[in-house]
C-alpha cells in the first residue's frame, strides 16, 4: 500500500511551539534535499519560489538571520523586497498593523519578520494573508534559529533522540533558548540549561518540567553531547542580573579547561554573534569541536525548507 503523502498542515512559522514531532522532522528532511542545491559546485539555484514574492522586515538588528534568509530566497528563485524599518513610515508613527496592511495590499506571498514585541507575529498572522515567517520576536521564539540548530546535531549524530544537550548563558533574555527547548524536549533529547541563578528563571520548569537547571557548570560537562553557548543579552538589560562580567567568565565562560572535561566528540554550538573572551575563548570558538559555522552554512538550507513548505504544503515542484 502507498504511503500517504506527508502535508505540511501550518501557514505560519510562529515559533517551534505550534510544531508536531513529524512536521520539525518534515522540515529537516526537506532541508537535506536543498542541502544537496547548495553545495552544488554550478548552478545552486532551483524554481521551487519562482513568482513568489517575498517582503523581508526587520525592525531589530540582524547579520546571520538576514543575510541567511535572502540567500535561501535567491535560492529558490523568488522575488524579494527588503524593507527598511528605518527609513520606513514607521519613523512617522504609523502603526506595524497599518504598514503590515499597505505592504499587503502590493499581495506579497510570504514575509519574514524580526520584531523586538514578543507576539508580534501572531498579531500580524491575524490581519494579513501572506504566510508569516517569524525571524525573531523579542525574547519569545527565533524558530528558524532552533531548526539549523537541530539539523547540525542531527547532521553530526544522526539523531536528536536521547541526546544530552546544556545550553549555558543568559537563559532569560534569549528567544534562541525558548525555541530550542520547544523542539529538542518534541524530538526526545535531554536538555540541561546552565547560569547564575538571576538568568535561569525558575518559573520556565513549569514549561518544560523534564529539563535540568543549574548555575553548576563545571559539573555537567562530562555528561554533555553538545554544549551551546550563548551571549549575554547586554542590550535588554541583564547587566543589572550579574554582579560582573569577570564573576561571569570564572563560572560560565566556555574555555580550555572546561572544553577538557567534556567528551571528545563534545559539538560546541553558538548562534552567534560571539562576543569572544566573554562566554566562549577564541580557542574554542575556533577549535575542532566547534560546529559554529557549519550552523550558518546550514541555515540555508533549513530557511528554504521553512519557506518552501509554507507555500508548497504538499511538497509540488520538490527540487
Ligand atoms: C540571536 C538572535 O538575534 O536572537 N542571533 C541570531 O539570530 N543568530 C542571538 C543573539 O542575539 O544573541
Amino acid at each position: 500500500m502507498a504511503t500517504a503523502r506527508y502535508v505540511f498542515p501550518h501557514k505560519h512559522l510562529l515559533g517551534i511551539e505550534p510544531l508536531s514531532p513529524d512536521d520539525i522532522t518534515a522540515i529537516l528532511d526537506q532541508a537535506v534535499a536543498f542541502e544537496e542545491v547548495c553545495e552544488r559546485p554550478d548552478i545552486k539555484i532551483v524554481p521551487a519560489l519562482r513568482k513568489k514574492l517575498i517582503v523581508n522586515l526587520f525592525f531589530e538588528n540582524s547579520t546571520r538571520t538576514r543575510n541567511s534568509f535572502e540567500i535561501a530566497q535567491k535560492r529558490l528563485s523568488a522575488e524579494i523586497i527588503n524593507f527598511d524599518a528605518d527609513t520606513s513610515s514607521l519613523s512617522k508613527g504609523e502603526t506595524l498593523i497599518d504598514t503590515a496592511m499597505n505592504l499587503q495590499a502590493m499581495h506579497p506571498d510570504l514575509i519574514v519578520m524580526r520584531h523586538s514585541a514578543p507576539g508580534a507575529h501572531a498579531l500580524l498572522s491575524r490581519h494579513m494573508k501572506a504566510s508569516i515567517v517569524n525571524a525573531g520576536d523579542g525574547a519569545h521564539e527565533h524558530p528558524t534559529q532552533a531548526l539549523l540548530d537541530a539539523y547540525t546535531l542531527r547532521k553530526k549524530f544522526g539523531r536528536l533522540e536521547g541526546l544530552k544537550v546544556a545550553i549555558v548563558g543568559d537563559i532569560r533574555h534569549s528567544r534562541v533558548v525558548r525555541s530550542n527547548l520547544w523542539l529538542l524536549t518534541k524530538m526526545g533529547a535531554k536538555v540541561t540549561l546552565v547560569a547564575p541563578p538571576t538568568l535561569l528563571p525558575r518559573e520556565m520548569k513549569a514549561t518544560w518540567p523534564g529539563v535540568e537547571f543549574t548555575s553548576d557548570f563545571d559539573s555537567i560537562i562530562p555528561a554533555m553531547d553538545a554544549i551551546m553557548i550563548l551571549r549575554i543579552q547586554f542590550e535588554r538589560g541583564t547587566g543589572n542580573f550579574i554582579p560582573g562580567q569577570g564573576e561571569y567568565i570564572r563560572f560560565f565562560q566556555l574555555n580550555e579547561a572546561r572544553l577538557r572535561k567534556a567528551k571528545p566528540g563534545v559539538a560546541v554550538l553558538h548562534p552567534g554573534p560571539i562576543n569572544r573572551g566573554v562566554e566562549i575563548t577564541s580557542e574554542v570558538a575556533d577549535g575542532p569541536n566547534n560546529l559554529i559555522l557549519d550552523q550558518v552554512t546550514n541555515g540555508v538550507p533549513v530557511r528554504m525548507s521553512v519557506m518552501y513548505l509554507l507555500c508548497h504544503p504538499h511538497g509540488e515542484a520538490v527540487p
